[in-house]
């Protein structure tokens, strides 16, 4: 708190009111002070903020209240009497993001390393009770050494008590972890129960052992950024939802992120007002599936012509986990102002094949919409479960009923779009009618089969296409066997009349439409006034699991 806010009384002989004030701005400038001067300026020359800065960039200008500023460790060992900042280096308090209430705490890497102490512990676990009384996300800021060595075991318990809050608070409460230094040993574990972890390129990092240990233990050689920076965690373990250069943009990132998403889990995510025409139609989606079923296209262009354009005209696609298993798309969007989930297979990566890691990701967000009541669009084009050794080791059977489990489980509004293939096992699991979808409809390009054409004649017709083979051999000119060539090209012309055969019978949107399977065919382009007629009907929703104390989802 600046002096300045405490204006000098009329001149008179000082007080004991005075000397009382005098002493408070004193202890809130030496709290404010953090590590020192030469810690700081440390921190800033690597690319950092303060954690106060951070605090002041991420809530709505001038929100921020803070609690136990004051607070100290109480450690003695190793001369720690004698070194006692007030805060004792973590920040926590309440403030406004969007006018809303949010709790936050941030780390003050200049303290001991940010560091966490038993008291600092109990400073977090106050404001998430707190936030779990009032219903409003909490919000971390991490920057530390993990556990306050001198303090031990009474640190590695506040490490807990803070796990055990996240796990109680999850599906409760939003909780969002940015991820602005270290993040080492079992602290990850609190980033990791929370909802969303956001992480800065150059300045941060996150592993349960570092390079050091690895070394050690398994003799590999690894730098602290290739083993947990963020492009790793972004791209390749997927521990991490976003990425940004620096601090501001992360935290930009997270006052985003909040104005998709409701406070807790009983309030409804917040509305914004549009004037984008509900009903608009976008004649560009008649033409965009391409003639051949093989061919990519890019869904993302898909959805953005249907959500809600933002204020630059463009249609708004916030993606979540972009980078990571990019045959699958996740992200928030609107539609006529209220947020919606959107799950969408990407044909333009990996042909949209359902993998291991795409399933985790969307079964993880869908799981996240269902529980902050918002609603959920999926947008279809799978040609199946990735085939592979590597995946069926890999447990592709466990990690792709995770993303069933999560589709059949949801009770908020759930529609789907089928633009182009629903094969196979992925029709089932992409949020088909049989999960208690909604609202299900197909574009006249759908193809809805078992499996594409070419597999599905492979087999049906594998001995038919043997007796072709044989039948040609047997006329073939003097008797005499005919090349590989031959026998290939004479099998391809009879399996293309298989195939278009198939395709004419199976691979269109219609026989699903006669069992009901599908509610409408409808044309591309009236896409967006259909789903948010739809919404709109299904705005009172009403739809409840049968008790228990709680699933047991394949994990
Ligand atoms: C106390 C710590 C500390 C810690 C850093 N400091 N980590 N103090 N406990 N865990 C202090 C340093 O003594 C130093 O103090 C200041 O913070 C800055 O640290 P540096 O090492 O100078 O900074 P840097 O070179 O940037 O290295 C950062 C670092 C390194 C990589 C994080 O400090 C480090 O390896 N720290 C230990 C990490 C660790 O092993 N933590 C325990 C993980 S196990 P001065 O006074 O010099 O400024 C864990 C278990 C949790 O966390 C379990 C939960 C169940």
């Amino acid at each position: 708190m600046a002096a300045a806010e405490h204006p000098a009384p009329p001149q008179q002989k000082t007080t004991s009111h005075q000397t009382k004030l005098a002493e408070l701005t004193a202890r809130h400038a030496i709290a404010e002070e953090g590590g020192g001067l030469e810690r700081r300026a440390r921190e800033i020359k690597s690319g950092k903020l303060t954690a106060r800065e951070r605090i002041d960039l991420l809530l709505d200008e001038g929100t921020f209240e803070e609690n136990d500023k004051f607070v100290t460790h109480r450690a003695t060992d190793f001369g720690m009497a004698d070194q006692r900042v007030p805060g004792d280096g973590f920040i926590t308090g309440h403030g406004r993001i969007h006018g809303r209430v949010v709790f936050v705490f941030a780390q003050d890497f200049t303290v001991f390393g940010g560091s966490l102490s038993e008291s600092n512990a109990a400073k977090i676990v106050k404001i998430m009770d707190m936030a779990m009384r009032v219903g409003a996300p909490v919000i971390g800021l991490n920057d530390s050494g993990g556990a306050r060595i001198q303090e031990g075991v009474v640190s590695l318990a506040g490490y807990t008590d803070i796990f055990l809050r996240n796990t109680l608070a999850s599906g409760v409460i939003p909780q969002i972890s940015a991820i602005l230094g270290p993040c080492a040993g079992g602290a990850v574990y609190s980033p990791a129960i929370t909802d969303f972890t956001l992480m800065t390129e150059k300045t941060s990092y996150m592993f349960v052992t570092g390079p050091d240990v690895i070394k050690t233990v398994t003799h590999e050689d690894v730098t602290k950024a290739e083993l947990g920076g963020a492009v790793t965690h972004n791209e390749i373990s997927g521990v991490a939802h976003f990425m940004a250069h620096d601090d501001r943009e992360i935290l930009a990132t997270v006052r985003e992120l909040l104005s998709f998403i409701p406070s807790n889990n009983l309030d409804d995510p917040p509305r914004k007002p549009t004037t984008d025409d509900p009903a608009r139609a976008d004649a560009t989606l008649d033409t965009i599936i391409p003639e051949e079923s093989n061919q990519p296209y890019d869904m993302v262009d898909v959805i953005t012509k249907i959500v809600d354009k933002d204020e630059t005209g463009a249609g708004y696609l916030f993606q979540v986990h972009e980078h990571y298993a990019r045959n699958l798309v996740v992200g928030f969007a609107r539609m006529n102002g209220r947020p919606v989930g959107i799950v969408a297979n990407q044909p333009a990566f990996l042909a949209g094949v359902l993998d291991i890691n795409a399933s985790v990701k969307g079964a993880r967000f869908v799981r996240f919409c269902d529980a902050f009541n918002i609603p959920l669009i999926t947008f279809e084009d799978v040609p199946g479960f990735m085939p592979g050794i590597q995946q069926e080791h890999g447990g592709i059977i466990r990690h792709g009923a995770k993303l069933l489990y999560a589709f059949a489980e949801a009770t908020v509004p759930k529609l789907t779009v089928i633009t182009r293939k629903a094969y196979g096992g992925a029709y089932c699991v992409m949020s088909s009618k049989h999960l208690r979808t909604d609202v299900n409809l197909a574009w006249p390009t759908a193809e809805i089969a078992v499996m594409g054409p070419e597999g599905a004649v492979n087999i049906v017709y594998k001995r038919e296409l043997d007796a072709v083979v044989r039948r040609a051999q047997a006329m073939w000119p003097q008797g005499k066997p005919f090349t590989e060539e031959e026998k290939l090209a004479i099998l391809a012309e009879a399996r293309s009349e298989k195939v278009e055969e198939f395709r004419e019978r199976f691979a269109n949107p219609y026989v699903a439409a006669e069992r009901g399977y599908i509610d409408a065919v409808i044309r591309p382009s009236e896409t967006r006034r259909r789903l948010n007629t739809a919404l709109d009907m299904l705005s009172t929703k009403r739809e409840k699991n049968p008790p228990k104390k709680h699933g047991n989802i394949p994990l």
